[in-house]
């Protein structure tokens, strides 16, 4: 495997060995670029996007929509390309080598992505569950039932609890096996293949679903929906803050994915360029499955005789209520359901990929642990507390704090502490904006250090202020004081301190926490774990 292993050869300055411990590389940038997307695609794209535009303010949110991926996702997307690029590290490195001080938010980071992986596994298990009731419409005539009671067994008398679901443990417990498999795979020969795959295949899938969907009767009343704009939604901060999150998460920005995937990039790679094409291609995806979805909404609202108004719904209630209902009304539904469970399983499932790689490469930089032992013991503990929290009878609600709080204060948090001190703190955004210049073809200055120093902040600060002040005041969704507390705040507090004591624990010794550019860096990355040379030894590949 080409991560971590450890060579042996001669210096030029002499007879003594050098051990060298290799950082993984992509073979080129479009395996980069393709891996990128299929992290950027994911559940957000398909089940929340269509919804969150629609209920602010449907085709006027195309609006504040753009603004946010030009002015925050985008630039931060260069940000987090220039730190992993330039550091070569999983975020806590990457950030300990900006400065000594700010290893902390690589941390929090990473464990951001820890507790949105263990949540996010549960939703592709039943995506891949549902992909096979599909065939038989096994929903029968109420899919509501059908999800909560005899799939979930939910259980609204009890809080919390650890009564187990077999028929969701199950193909929790084989999501996971998959993931893992991918991860211990490596970087390019499990990660990039894996998406390869899975990216194309989901653009297949996707688009013939969404073909035929603008078939269907009723089709233009959804699109109608869709896309008719209110304008006067302009004007409402709330439908602004709801743009700018839903391309934090759509876009995989500023929780350390997108930096962990630049780190093994090759020294002369296009990052300003190949940020373009992932911001615009997951924007794009995004417009896509809205008229999808909307088109199929239309069709059931046309076929009940009401409002589409009256037939949306959001998250899980669209994907698992509203499209199976969908699929029992239209000719030919099972394949229309196979087709869209199936990019649910594929989009979620590359983005997962990304989002477990975060943690494994943070513990391999800090401990030394090599790629294989790293998956069983990170990886196999994250599936252990998702195994136990989640396909539980409790579990949907579980889920749905964890969610909610991960994406709202987890990320925003994150997003913003980070860019304060990249910007404010240390000040070194000039020198991120000349390492993208130094290897990029599309050229970033003082536009670029406004969008992330000044708007980034302002909307990000403002949104975590409101997001606070609003669940203090409401606590979240109606659901029991004990739940939000322990798994909302209590974990978000856990995710903040455990940063901060990771940040103290030691490194191990043969990692060079310093950084220093050096003109002669090879094209891929030789971490020397010797005195005598700090980089020897290049691979082919050229520049790209
Ligand atoms: N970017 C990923 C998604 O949209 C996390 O689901």
């Amino acid at each position: 495997m080409a991560d971590d292993s450890v060579d042996t050869r001669e210096t030029s300055k002499g007879a003594e060995p050098v051990v060298t411990q290799k950082r993984e590389v992509w073979s080129g940038r479009s395996v980069f670029i393709m891996a990128a997307i299929g992290s950027a695609v994911g559940l957000g794209n398909i089940w929340r996007f269509p919804y969150v535009a629609y209920e602010n303010g449907g085709g006027a949110f195309l609006i504040p929509y753009l603004v946010a991926l030009l002015t925050a996702g985008i630039p931060l997307l260069f940000v987090d390309y220039a730190m992993g690029h330039k550091f070569r590290g999983s975020p806590p490195l990457a950030f300990r080598r900006l400065a000594r001080g700010s290893e902390f938010i690589g941390w929090w980071q990473v464990f951001v992505c820890f507790v949105i992986g263990v949540y996010y596994a549960v939703i592709v298990a039943w995506a891949a569950c549902y992909t096979f009731f599909s065939l038989s419409e096994a929903w029968g005539d109420d899919p509501e039932s059908f999800f909560l009671n005899d799939f979930l067994h939910m259980n609204s008398d009890a809080t919390f609890g650890l009564d187990f679901v077999p028929g969701v443990s199950w193909p929790l417990l084989l999501v996971w096996v998959a993931v893992l498999g991918v991860l211990a795979l490596g970087v390019q020969r499990g990660i990039g293949n894996a998406n390869r795959i899975f990216v194309p295949l989901l653009v297949v899938l996707f688009g013939t679903l969404v073909i035929r969907a603008l078939f269907l009767d009723g089709a233009v009343e959804g699109l109608n929906a869709f896309f008719t704009p209110n304008w006067d939604a302009l004007t409402d901060t709330g439908v602004w803050i709801a743009a700018y999150a839903q391309i934090f998460f759509s876009l995989s920005v500023a929780f350390g994915i997108m930096l962990t995937y630049s780190s093994y990039l090759k020294k002369h790679t296009n990052l300003t360029g190949s940020g373009l094409v992932v911001g615009f291609s997951n924007s794009s995806f995004e417009v896509l499955a809205g008229i999808g979805v909307f088109s199929a909404l239309g069709f059931m609202a046309q076929a009940q005789g009401v409002q589409v108004s009256e037939v949306v719904s959001g998250g899980i209630g669209l994907a698992f209520i509203a499209f199976p209902a969908i699929v029992s009304q239209m000719p030919g539904g099972p394949l229309f359901g196979v087709l869209f469970f199936a990019s649910l399983v594929f989009a979620g499932f590359t983005s997962m990929i990304s989002i477990i790689q975060v943690t494994l490469s943070a513990f391999e930089d800090k401990t030394g642990l090599g790629r294989v032992p790293a998956v069983l013991i990170i990886g196999g503990f994250s599936a252990i507390v998702s195994l136990l929290l989640f396909p539980t009878t409790t579990g949907l609600n579980t889920l749905d704090v964890v969610d909610r709080f991960a994406n709202q204060f987890g990320i925003v948090g994150v997003a913003f502490v980070a860019v304060v001190v990249i910007a404010w703190v240390l000040r070194r955004l000039p020198e991120l904006r000349d390492h993208l210049n130094s290897v990029s073809s599309f050229h970033v200055g003082t536009v670029w250090q406004v969008f992330v120093g000044v708007i980034t902040p302002i909307v990000l600060g403002y949104m975590l202020f409101s997001e606070i002040r609003d669940r203090i005041r409401e606590g979240y969704g109606g659901l029991p004081d004990s739940l939000v507390t322990t798994f909302g705040w209590g974990v978000q507090a856990a995710v903040l301190v455990l940063a901060i004591v990771m940040s103290f624990v030691p490194w191990r010794r043969d990692v060079d926490l310093g950084y220093e550019e050096d003109e002669n860096r090879p094209d891929s990355v030789t971490v020397s774990i010797d005195k005598t040379d700090s980089r020897e030894g290049t691979e082919p590949g050229g520049n790209l």
